[in-house]
């Protein structure tokens, strides 16, 4: 037997409508804010990763899934969207659309990670990016369409926690100080922290290693040594926010694992999962795009890992979704299937599941397979009833059955299914 890939998932039959009903609800909140989606490519040349995760990440040092083409080309299965969203932006000239530029996205990433519950190589996420918006309030905007999402959803228990990373000017200073304050237990860092000091200092801060976060929570965190402006960014979003009556906490050691952010910085916490399981991270990333070699357009946007949110999603939403009314059609003899069906072509406008019948088994078989797939309603056409264009739709809740003409039985069951959701 050939298996999965580890750390792959297989989504089955009926969490498979919760993915799809996650998604509908994000186009449908995300959209009315103004986002269009990009769909864009799995596939990356590795260098946009290194340019703008960042080399000495985590998810770029140790994560990706990279390898050479046929012909030698370095491409790696994208870890994260927002590169790609920022390559996008650049290589199809998007700057010429109407300013700021509003996209989502959803879809497969991977990351080469270690197994554990919520983390998994290949994952989804569901993404927005607000490109060509420097202001504060443009991440209120952002955060308001997160927050909007995770309520429609029925969510009423995450967290969003913020901070404020300054911005790469401030981070000279910062990382002066982060170095100073860790020099005398220098020695104690781990072989990642000691080649990260001469690199990247920041991502010591993001250091997994139990004795390197000891010694990093002693220190004096980033939102300290941001310069004004940046402060006055952040303070006004989170204004922004209490005027919106969205609560945020402060993080003061958040860093996010990614090497692109500046000034706002978030993530949001499920109580039932924990703080390293989060659901979602993003922030303001204002020279990702001309890093990339691009003009200087600023960006903000987050990702929501959609295996974890499926995975906490509330039980008023995930009843909806899937307690959803079935139908079984029951031809009986060959004759009568065109009949059932048409039925089904009949209930396609209601939205209405009602599959039929088709492997010619007995009247009592069939009601064993309706109650099989959960069906509250079952319709039968036998001989007599396909003489007489008539079929029988008997609601087994309430065990009643009334014989309906054939054309008049998609009207008949929707009207059934609507008198008992209202019972
Ligand atoms: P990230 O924090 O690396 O940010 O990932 C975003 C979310 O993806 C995480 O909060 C988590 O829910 C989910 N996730 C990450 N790794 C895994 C995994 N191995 N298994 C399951 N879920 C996972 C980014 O990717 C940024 N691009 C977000 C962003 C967009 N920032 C600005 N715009």
């Amino acid at each position: 037997m050939i298996r999965k890939v580890k750390g792959t998932r297989d989504i089955l039959p009926p969490d498979s409508r919760l993915w799809f009903a996650v998604e509908a609800v994000a186009h449908r909140v995300f959209g009315s804010f103004g986002y269009d989606e990009i769909r864009l490519p799995v596939l990356e040349p590795t260098d946009l990763f290194v340019r703008s995760v960042g080399e000495e990440t985590d998810i770029v040092a140790k994560e990706m899934y990279t390898f050479a083409d046929r012909k030698g080309r370095s491409l790696t299965l994208r870890p994260e969207g927002t590169a790609g969203v920022a390559r996008a932006y650049i290589e199809n000239g998007l700057g010429q659309l109407p300013q700021p530029l509003r996209l989502s996205y959803l879809g497969p990433m991977f990351r080469y990670e270690r197994m554990q519950r919520g983390r998994y190589r290949q994952f989804a996420q569901i993404g927005i990016e607000l490109l060509g918006a420097a202001t504060p309030q443009a991440d209120v905007e952002v955060l308001l369409a997160l927050h909007s999402f995770l309520s429609e959803l029925g969510f009423d228990d995450l967290i969003i926690v913020l901070n404020n990373l300054g911005d790469p000017e401030d981070r000279v200073r910062f990382i002066d100080g982060l170095k100073a304050e860790l020099t005398p237990n220098r020695e104690e860092l781990c072989g990642d922290c000691q080649r990260r000091w001469e690199t990247n200092p920041l991502r010591i801060l993001d250091c997994k290693v139990p004795r390197c976060r000891e010694l990093v929570t002693e220190t004096t965190p980033v939102a300290d040594s941001v310069s004004d402006a940046a402060r006055e960014h952040v303070e006004q979003v989170e204004a922004g926010l209490d005027a919106l009556g969205i609560s945020v906490q402060r993080a003061p050691r958040l860093v996010r694992g990614l090497d692109y952010y500046l000034r706002t910085v978030f993530e949001v916490i499920s109580p039932k999962l924990g703080e390293d399981t989060v659901i979602c991270g993003g922030g303001r990333y204002d020279r990702l795009i001309s890093d990339l070699g691009g003009s200087q357009v600023p960006g903000v946007g987050f990702a929501i890992g959609e295996d974890r949110l499926v995975e906490v999603l509330p039980d008023a939403f995930k009843n909806t979704i899937l307690q959803r009314p079935v139908v079984a059609v029951l031809p009986i003899g060959v004759e009568a299937v065109a009949a059932g069906l048409e039925i089904t072509r009949g209930l396609i406008g209601a939205g209405i599941s009602a599959p039929v019948e088709v492997t010619g088994r007995s009247l009592k078989a069939g009601f064993k397979w309706a109650s099989k797939i959960g069906a509250q309603v079952v319709v039968i056409i036998g001989e007599s009833e396909l003489a007489a264009r008539t079929a029988v739709v008997k609601d087994l809740k309430k065990s009643k059955q009334k014989t309906v003409a054939l054309a008049e039985v998609p009207v008949f069951i929707e009207e059934l299914l609507l008198e008992s959701a209202v019972d």
